[in-house]
């Protein structure tokens, strides 16, 4: 069964791949899927800027077309002072596909990590329930 360490050496390597000529800031990410395997991802940003996306959305959307849409444990890095915490529209992408209680490493190229959870990144996120009228 992969390990948070696995997961952490797997966003370390292919945060090496990220596309980051504007911003300078290579981002890594690796998710494991409920079907036990680790789906990766890196940031891609784009001349038109608004265009670029984030590591952990290319690791999710790597997942759901392999045909697995539950996971079960995120780790992402970067070169940052302090383990990077995840934009705004990333903690909503992963509560889609994970638990509140799923734990998220976040973690610098220095060594540092800081563990929190999907449910500790977004509290009250909207979810299907709020669509909902009885
Ligand atoms: N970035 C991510 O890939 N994930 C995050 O959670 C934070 C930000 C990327 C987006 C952009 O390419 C660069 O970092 C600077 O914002």
């Amino acid at each position: 069964m992969p390990t948070a360490e696995n997961l952490l050496t797997i966003a370390t390597r292919v945060r090496e791949n990220a596309h980051a000529p504007y911003s300078n800031f290579k981002v890594g990410a690796a998710i494991l899927g409920k079907d036990g395997v680790i789906y990766q991802g890196c940031n891609v940003e784009n001349v038109a800027y608004p265009e670029g996306t984030c590591a952990e959305a290319g690791a999710i959307a790597a997942m759901v077309a392999a045909g697995t849409k539950e996971l079960t444990a995120v780790c992402v890095i970067a070169d940052s002072p302090a383990p990077v915490p995840p934009c705004g529209g990333c903690r909503q992408k992963l509560a889609e596909f994970g638990a509140r209680d799923v734990t998220v490493t976040l973690a610098t190229t220095d060594g540092a990590t800081l563990q929190t959870t999907i449910g500790d990144l977004l509290p009250g996120a909207f979810d299907m329930s709020h669509m909902e009228r009885s």
